[in-house]
């Protein structure tokens, strides 16, 4: 039989296929709280505009209540009849209340509706992803002032580059993660306008407030065009793309895990909470936990980028392949706070292994670059000058097996006459850290400034 929502010119009801491709009830029931507060909001607007008679809105509002309980219980059948999450929360209001139920969609479409639902949890998980973010960057914060003078190798290419702190590379993320929280931050407030009360597409010929909705729902302010407020999602592309940003984050620390984790690394533990072991190799205990972040957290991008093929072929206003926004905003929100809070865990259980990291930072000619400024300080080479004689000494220690502290004086003053004792001051790691004052360098008096602020910042 027709459909009872919209099947007035309809003879017959759609073929079942037809309704397993439409109904989205399936997965957009998870915007029933949403829905249920923005039918409230409007009932209450209507009623306060003498639109809806105060009888009729009472009824509704607390027939919409006991909806709510009975999702909430577990209780509500949801049937692919019912098409969407609108449908089905409207049609068992009219069961309980009867007639007034169907006076509720007065002066609105499904297009705001959904527009409003959909607002309205995307702006809650910009809060949630704040929150777990900030809870990440207290992880790291913490890890940073445990080990802020740690020396390890600084990496370009994956070759040892320089020696740096381990607070440096711990506070690294929380600077990425502070962006990271700003741009949810930028987002929530571009998207806390209200859709509702755009109707289908072009507003509506009865005296609504949007003023009063929007500020019911939390909103600052309704949206300004009703054919904008149904056919953006710009919203939810932004929640999407600071995700993927935010995700390709963590991902690089996930991939930092795996390898320094690693036997050939052993830069940290890993927690036997956010590890595993092998069925035949009995020494083994994986980094499953980081693998797997690295692996699902791509699953953002991708929503990122189906959402954008969605959306860049739709003439204005609404069309029904926007429905298709819901799974993808739905499995990357979940998915990035699965990947906040597994990482939050990660970070908070790792233990550095402070002799291997400074073991490693000695090797690999680590404080090349120091011994080439030391050239230009003290015997005023000009830079490239500099730099080609350090060379030249680090393709002498490579030949002989050793690293650049071990070179002879005589040594280093075959390729340079004037190179005397003092500079072996500069060859340790601890000098070549703690020289790097320069703002924002990696020396522990600069990485101390910084844990200090941040600290301020978080408490
Ligand atoms: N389930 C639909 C969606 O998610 C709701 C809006 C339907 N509007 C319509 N005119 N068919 O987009």
């Amino acid at each position: 039989s027709a459909n009872a929502m919209w099947g007035g010119r309809f003879q017959t009801g759609p073929d079942a296929i037809m309704q397993a491709i439409n109904a989205s009830i399936g997965f957009d029931q998870r915007l029933y709280a949403q829905d249920i507060a923005g039918s409230r909001a409007h009932a209450a607007m209507l009623a306060a505009q003498g639109i809806l008679s105060h009888k009729d809105a009472e009824a509704i509002r607390e027939g919409l209540l006991t909806v709510l309980s009975e999702i909430e219980a577990g209780k509500f059948a949801f049937r692919v009849e019912q098409e969407d999450i609108h449908m089905a929360v409207e049609s068992r209001l009219t069961e309980i209340v009867g007639e007034a139920g169907k006076r509720l969609h007065t002066a609105r479409s499904r297009n705001d509706q959904v527009a409003v639902d959909f607002r309205l949890w995307v702006r809650a998980q910009c809060d949630a992803a704040i929150d777990g973010i900030t809870a990440l960057m207290r992880a790291f914060l913490k890890q940073a002032d445990l080990g802020a003078d740690w020396i390890m190798p600084g990496f370009t290419h994956l070759q040892t580059a320089q020696p740096v702190t381990w607070g440096h590379h711990m506070l690294a993320y929380v600077e990425m993660l502070a962006r990271d929280r700003s741009r949810f931050e930028d987002a929530r407030r571009r998207m806390n306008e209200c859709p509702l009360g755009a109707a289908a597409l072009a507003g509506t010929s009865f005296p609504i407030d949007r003023h009063a909705t929007a500020k019911a729902l939390g909103f600052d302010r309704p949206t300004a065009n009703s054919l904008d407020s149904v056919s953006d999602r710009d919203f939810a592309l932004e929640f999407l793309s600071a995700s993927s940003i935010c995700a390709m984050h963590l991902s690089r620390f996930a991939e930092e895990l795996v390898i320094w984790s690693s036997a050939q690394f052993r830069f940290v533990r890993l927690s036997d909470k956010w590890t595993t072991g092998s069925s035949i190799m009995p020494q083994k205990k994986n980094p499953d936990a980081a693998e797997l972040l690295r692996a699902k957290l791509g699953r953002i991008m991708g929503a990122t980028v189906a959402l954008f093929t969605v959306m860049k072929g739709l003439a204005l206003t609404y069309s029904k392949d926007m429905q298709e926004d819901k799974e993808q905003v739905f499995d990357a929100a979940d998915t990035l706070m699965l990947g906040l809070a597994a990482m939050t865990g990660m970070v908070s259980d790792m233990e550095a292994q402070v002799a291997n990291l400074r073991a490693a930072a000695a090797s690999g000619f680590s404080t090349a670059t120091d011994l080439a400024d030391w050239l230009v300080r003290e015997l005023g080479l000009p830079f490239r000058e500099a730099h080609h004689v350090t060379g030249t000494l680090v393709g002498m220690a490579e030949k002989k097996g050793c690293d650049l502290p071990e070179l002879t004086l005589a040594e280093m003053q075959s390729v340079h006459s004037g190179i005397r004792q003092d500079v072996f001051d500069v060859l340790g790691v601890e000098n070549s850290v703690n020289s790097r004052r320069s703002y924002g360098g990696t020396s522990p008096v600069q990485v101390r400034a910084q844990i200090a602020l941040w600290q301020d910042r978080l408490a």
